[in-house]
């Protein structure tokens, strides 16, 4: 056997090193991050950071299960090379019991984190915060846990939540632990059991080292890339607004047409001290409107629920849920014109219902601008989510989302003059 063979024989195979190195930047972030975050989402200036930090703890924690079964199945195909002769028994007894423990937790703290969040509530309150992995993919919860009494969750959410702080802290002592002693064996012991977890790039021939090279530095630069650009959509994804391309309306009746530059109904609010405001992109306007008749005119408009945006995709994934708009059982909210009321030079004052879910609120507030062949409807309004029926379950004090909503309405209507 040559000599670079035998060096290698002392060392971790290359799928073993690489997930070795990779689990431990992962947890060693997912420690910092969780307890970070932990304190944060408490407080108010911190708040709205910590909503995204959450979601990215759950995304690396789940990365970190996936990555850790991976390494235990390698594990079992493949034996690791032997300890250094020069350890005692105690020495290499510990060394297993560390390794194993660390098996162990690498399962049992992500797997208590899922379950806890799999509850669905947090202290006094209920949630209703999907885990949705990097932005993409929407994560079950666990054995429907979401879905037992709330007496059940309240004191699942607690045993999970101190389960996982407490696996997670002993993880963090565990790390000091193996990283203090792989140093003492290097620097003190001199016995090379750090080399076993490199790379053995000196017994490379002179190209593959060099490609190794490369792909080290591609390797890093993709992950400082995807890091400051998922951060930086954790950041977006507070204030961002929605894309304005999709905007779709229509008007059928009377000749009058949707100028829809210049249309939109807006929604406004704050979830977790941070603005968010958005808009729905799909709305239908029946525009019955006589300029010369205000008794026979009126206004109809269907929104489609589903078409709310406002470009934070927990937000986005969150409304069409049944707490919030139920779109599967109320695709639309109407609002209907019940009475036109003059109040100046072709100027009208429109009465009004609002229909969400079934429930019905009075809406008075919109004005009328009715030329010949332009109208204008605009307002502001705002509008209590309670008496709509909306985010009742998980935050019916207004906690985490504003219990107002406002909502902006500014729709030009024109038809070719006859
Ligand atoms: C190896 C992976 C993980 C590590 C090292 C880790 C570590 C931590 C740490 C240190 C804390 C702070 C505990 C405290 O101070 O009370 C924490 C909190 C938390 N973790 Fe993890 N975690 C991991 C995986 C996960 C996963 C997979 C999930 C969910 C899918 C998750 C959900 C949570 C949640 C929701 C909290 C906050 C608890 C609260 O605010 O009450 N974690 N985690």
């Amino acid at each position: 056997m040559s000599a670079v063979g035998k060096d290698n024989s002392a060392r971790y195979s290359a799928v073993a090193i690489t997930l070795h190195w990779l689990i431990a930047a992962l947890v060693m972030s997912n420690i910092v991050l969780g307890i970070w975050m932990h304190d944060a989402i408490d407080v108010a200036a911190s708040r709205g950071l910590a909503v995204g930090a959450y979601q990215l703890h759950k995304s690396l924690g789940l990365s970190i299960l996936a990555l850790s079964i991976l390494r235990l199945v390698w594990r079992l195909g493949h034996r690791p090379p032997a300890l250094p002769g020069g350890m005692k028994r105690l020495q290499r007894r510990l060394a297993t019991a560390v390794h194993l423990s660390f098996y162990l937790l690498m399962i049992g703290v992500p797997l208590t984190g899922w379950l806890f969040v799999s509850t669905q509530w947090r202290g006094d309150v209920p949630l209703n915060v999907d885990t949705v992995w990097f932005d993409r993919i929407t994560v079950p919860h666990l054995f429907n846990l979401h879905q037992q009494s709330a007496d059940v969750r309240q004191q699942a959410a607690a045993t999970f939540a101190d389960i996982h702080a407490a696996l997670a802290l002993s993880m963090a002592l565990l790390v000091v632990l193996h990283v203090g002693a792989a140093l003492l064996h290097q620097l003190h012991a001199r016995d090379q059991l750090l080399v076993r977890v490199l790379f053995n790039l000196s017994a490379m021939q002179p190209k593959r080292r060099r490609n190794a090279h490369w792909l080290g530095f591609l390797l890093t630069a993709l992950v400082l890339v995807c890091s400051a650009y998922y951060g930086s959509s954790v950041f977006r994804s507070t204030t961002a607004t929605p894309d304005l391309a999709a905007v779709q309306v229509t008007s059928e009746e009377t000749g009058w047409q949707v100028n829809p530059s210049a249309s939109s109904i807006r929604f406004a609010g704050e979830h977790a001290e941070t603005r968010f405001s958005g808009r729905f992109l799909r709305w239908h306007i029946d525009a019955q409107l006589y300029p010369n008749n205000i008794n026979a005119s009126r206004l109809s408009v269907d929104i489609e629920t589903g078409s709310a945006r406002d470009g934070n995709p927990l937000h986005d994934r969150t409304l069409p849920e049944p707490e919030w708009f139920d779109t599967r059982r109320f695709p639309f909210a109407y609002y209907r014109t019940t009475s036109m009321v003059q109040t100046g030079n072709r100027q009208y004052t429109l009465m009004g219902t609002l229909d969400i879910k079934g429930n019905v609120i009075p809406i008075d507030g919109l004005t009328l601008l009715l030329g010949d062949n332009q109208a204008l409807i605009s307002g502001d309004l705002v509008i209590d989510r309670a008496r709509v029926d909306m985010g009742m379950q998980s935050d019916p004090s207004g906690t985490w989302v504003s219990p107002k909503i406002r909502v902006s309405i500014a729709v030009q209507l024109q038809r070719p003059q006859d």
